[in-house]
């Protein structure tokens, strides 16, 4: 696979103060996606942004809004988060009892569903839900921070589940998150991945230098 990865930028490295600026100057710079990582406190130990956030910076998007849930239990705050803007929406199996009634209520919502695996994760866990899965998503680090370095046990698994989307024959998004640079991009995009979050690896040296951090992630 030498396909170009849509990039998305992780809000979670962005100065907070600033992030209206924030994601005008990583959209100038050639992000594909917007990501946004929502964490409760609970699921995973830290606090971050919540609908509101979504909400605000919806009018300065023109990327999607990739919205990653790390809330425990996710189901409650769907409809806030797509009604707030996200269009995709993504939750971890660990994080509810039902993940096919999880996944359709995204669906149902108007947003395109996503699973996340955590690395102890088995893909087997989507293995009957391959028709309700519009995107998959690899933690290539333990979720909760950024800054974290990239666990290369996980690229087995991205093969592994890029044979599983290309038996289903249908067009799943395979998202990398965590620990991604330059060097191990490449490596996420060979192991089959059509998409790669970053927060560190975009957001280091400040707006001149996002376009320069962007494109040395495509390679
Ligand atoms: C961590 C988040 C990641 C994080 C990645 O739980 O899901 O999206 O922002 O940060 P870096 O790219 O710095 O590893
Ligand atoms: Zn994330």
């Amino acid at each position: 696979m030498s396909l170009r990865p849509i990039i998305a930028p992780s809000l979670l490295a962005a100065d907070f103060a600033r992030l209206g600026e924030e994601v005008r100057a990583v959209q100038a710079a050639g992000a594909d996606w917007l990501h946004i990582d929502v964490m409760d406190g609970h699921f995973v130990p830290n606090i971050t942004l919540g609908p509101d956030i979504v909400r605000a910076l919806k009018p300065h998007a023109t990327v999607p809004m990739d919205v990653h849930l790390m809330i425990a239990p996710a189901d409650p705050y769907l409809e806030a988060f797509v009604e707030a803007g996200a269009d995709i929406v993504s939750v971890h199996p660990e994080s509810g009892p039902h993940l096919n009634r999880t996944l359709k209520r995204i669906r149902q919502l108007g947003a395109r569903a996503g699973v996340v695996f955590n690395p102890s994760t088995s893909p087997s866990v989507i293995e009957w839900m391959m028709d309700e899965v519009d995107l998959i998503l690899v933690m290539s680090i333990n979720p909760g921070f950024g800054g974290q370095t990239f666990m290369h046990s996980q690229l087995a698994k991205i093969e592994a589940l890029r044979r599983m989307i290309d038996a289903s024959g249908r067009d799943i998004v395979l998202e990398v998150d965590g620990g991604v640079t330059a060097e191990t991009a490449r490596l996420c995009v060979d192991a089959g991945a059509t998409a790669l979050v970053a927060g560190t690896a975009v957001f280091r040296g400040g707006p001149d230098a996002y376009a320069a951090n962007i494109a040395a992630l495509r390679g």
